[in-house]
């Protein structure tokens, strides 16, 4: 009889616990407590993408977070088309990384009208309106620019005449896009002989970064620093420089952002001179915000990502042990 009144007592506590775990979001997975995340990713432009993509995918698994995930293709169309449907299923929460910094608010008041909390991740808007996102978790753009043009300043004191740079700008529209190319120029203001000669976008991809590369070449005779906005469009700047017979590192100089593993074995073999760290790993934090925001727990507005930099003799140090 005490034995049976025992088991009762706990059959009822743990559906008390189990209630009391709920969303805290009005549309949230009715009927059931488990977090479902609508996550709208960017698209699988560079190798940093495909990392975080991976983050984001094994820390839910991890976190018990039941992941919806799309590929927006690097289209704005696709991201707000698959937002519509997050909400539509009456997810927890949406997590997206904006592909472009405008144009969300629409879709963003439709969540908010739905009560589905969203995170930002990875990339800014550049919506005025704050109570349309819970919080945003990423890197400082700004400070990774800056980071960039600063190396190049201290690395050109000792030049003579103007040092001529080629800028391969990422995505247009985009955050990091944008805030790069600020916190870059702010920096080499400083040194007067440090010339931006041409900007153009190579849409954060190899392929985009190898086809502006050869015609900056084409066109510029000299050509002394490439400072490229990601990796990947780095990386395909030394295919290009080296189809044009010169030396990718020695000739012309070569900065890039991220630091994902065919970068920095570029930078170990002496191709890229300089690289700023992007970590893409913001899976972890992610599913730790999302958990809070949809218990209605209060989160910072803004977790910045904490990143280093690394020089050639730095990256030959860490390369092995480089987890993407
Ligand atoms: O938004 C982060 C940037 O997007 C990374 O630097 C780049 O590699 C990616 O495509």
């Amino acid at each position: 009889m005490f034995k049976k009144s025992l088991i009762a007592v706990a059959a009822a506590s743990m559906l008390t616990l189990t209630a009391c775990g709920g969303t805290g979001s009005a549309a949230g997975n009715a009927g059931s407590d488990k977090v479902t995340m609508g996550f709208a990713q960017v698209g699988a432009e560079s190798g940093w993408r495909t990392a975080n993509t991976k983050s984001v995918q094994e820390s839910a698994k991890t976190a018990g977070i039941d992941l919806k995930f799309s590929d927006a293709q690097q289209k704005q169309e696709n991201q707000i088309k698959a937002i519509r449907s997050y909400i539509q299923q009456k997810v927890s929460v949406i997590a997206f990384s904006p592909v472009v910094e405008s144009g969300w608010d629409t879709v963003l008041k439709e969540a908010k009208t739905a009560k589905i909390p969203v995170i930002l991740t990875d990339r800014a808007v550049d919506s005025s309106d704050k109570s349309l996102y819970k919080t945003f978790i990423g890197s400082d753009f700004v400070e990774e620019g800056k980071k960039a043009g600063d190396w190049l300043v201290n690395d050109s004191k000792s030049a003579s005449g103007a040092v001529n740079i080629v800028e391969i700008q990422g995505t247009t529209g985009s955050a990091p896009a944008n805030d790069r190319k600020k916190g870059f120029a702010d920096a080499i203001q400083a040194d007067p002989k440090l010339k931006i000669i041409a900007s153009q976008s190579g849409d954060f991809t190899r392929s985009g970064g190898k086809q502006v590369m050869e015609a900056f070449l084409k066109n510029n005779p000299k050509i002394d620093v490439v400072f490229a906005h990601n990796d990947d469009e780095g990386l395909g700047a030394i295919e290009a420089i080296e189809a044009a017979g010169k030396v990718p590192g020695k000739d012309i100089k070569i900065i890039t952002i991220d630091a994902v593993k065919d970068g920095m074995t570029a930078l170990s073999n002496g191709k890229i001179n300089y690289i700023v760290e992007c970590s893409p790993m913001l899976g972890d934090q992610l599913m730790d915000l999302a958990k809070k925001v949809v218990a209605g727990e209060s989160v910072p507005e803004r977790v910045v990502t904490k990143e280093t930099t690394f020089t050639q003799e730095q990256a030959k140090q860490v390369l092995a042990s480089r987890p993407y």
